[in-house]
């Protein structure tokens, strides 16, 4: 089937069952999506279809087709951040840095839907992406700066 990601078409040949981020991952090569839990727990596979954010695991691509795909390198690129990754640099906000690609992919639609999030707004949304390094704190501050930055405030 054919699959478009970060604007790229592919065509891959596999079953419609595997999930995306084995497509993305094992077939493609785009390894910014991590395995974190297989089970939609986690938030680490987290990327973009068709502009929402979703849990790329337990997504099976037979359902995909014609899909628009955007995974964290295709948000921005060194050089050419995103206002969400210039944010995450800015506050350092990484720590072993495993599940910051889907984190960053779920700040990025929070703030598609919700340009100017309270704390409440983010810890509701962000707390779903687990991480084990406890960087909510600066994930917070981070998600504050981007909303600011794409409100040219
Ligand atoms: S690996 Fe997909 S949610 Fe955990
Ligand atoms: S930065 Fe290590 S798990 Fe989140």
């Amino acid at each position: 089937m054919r699959l478009t990601v970060n604007g790229t078409e592919h065509d891959v040949d596999v079953e419609a069952d595997m999930p995306l981020l084995w497509v993305l991952r094992d077939e493609l090569n785009i390894t910014g999506p991590k395995y974190g839990c297989g089970i939609a727990q986690c938030g680490a596979c987290t990327v973009h279809v068709d502009g929402f954010a979703v849990r790329s695991c337990q997504l099976a691509i037979g359902d995909l087709a014609g899909a628009e795909v955007t995974t964290i390198e295709g948000l921005g690129q060194p050089g050419n951040l995103d206002v969400v990754q210039q944010a995450w640099v800015e506050h350092q906000v990484a720590q072993c840095g495993y599940c910051q690609s889907g984190q960053i992919m779920q700040a990025a639609d929070l703030l598609a839907s919700n340009p100017e999030p309270t704390d409440d707004d983010i810890d509701a949304v962000m707390g779903g992406n687990l991480c084990r390094c406890g960087t909510y704190p600066r994930i917070r501050a981070a998600v504050h700066t981007a909303a600011a930055k794409l409100r040219g405030a």
